[in-house]
């Protein structure tokens, strides 16, 4: 069976994008879903290639139960056509993401904003916790949470498993 492949996208892919593929990876195998899935996260900008997830992030993360072990690396054009969704942290993400497009062209990628599935929206971004401190890194979690659960609900209605 074909898998769904679902890719997380924020501008570093050292903070946000990491921590949802992390949570998004744990949801789908509470769910016994995991099998259906390939899960990956990338960074607009190549400033942190390579590197390891943000100590704040992998800390939230592993309260919780989680280990992040993916490695930062650069969103690129051929992934709208090699992903099913393409989740932006941000706006500004999400424009860049979109500006790689030929126009005319068609991508088999949604592009939308991770916060369109947050049922609790008081912006439009999940805010980049980069220069603040831990509290933003666990106000970041709780939004991923939240909004993973949601796109995993629409996921498997729309499949329907
Ligand atoms: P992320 O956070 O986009 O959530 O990974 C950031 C990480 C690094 C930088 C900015 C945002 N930076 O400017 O280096």
């Amino acid at each position: 069976m074909q898998k769904i492949k679902v890719l997380f996208v924020c501008l570093g892919n050292i903070c946000r994008s990491p921590m949802a593929e992390g949570i998004f990876e744990d949801l789908v195998e509470k769910e016994g879903v995991a099998d259906r899935f390939e899960i990956d996260s990338a960074g607009t900008s190549g400033y942190h290639v390579g590197e390891l997830p943000d100590a704040r992030g992998r800390r939230v993360c592993s309260e919780n139960g989680i280990t992040l072990q993916s490695r930062s690396r650069q969103f690129v054009k051929q992934d709208l056509s090699d992903f099913d969704y393409v989740l932006a942290m941000d706006r500004s993400n999400h424009r860049n993401i979109n500006n790689l497009k030929t126009p005319g062209a068609n991508y088999k990628a949604v592009v939308s904003l991770m916060r369109a599935y947050d049922p609790q929206p008081d912006s439009h971004d999940v805010p980049d916790p980069y220069y603040g401190g831990d509290s933003g890194f666990q106000n970041v979690f709780d939004m991923l949470e939240r909004s993973n659960a949601a796109l995993l609900k629409e996921i498997r209605e729309k499949y329907g498993f």
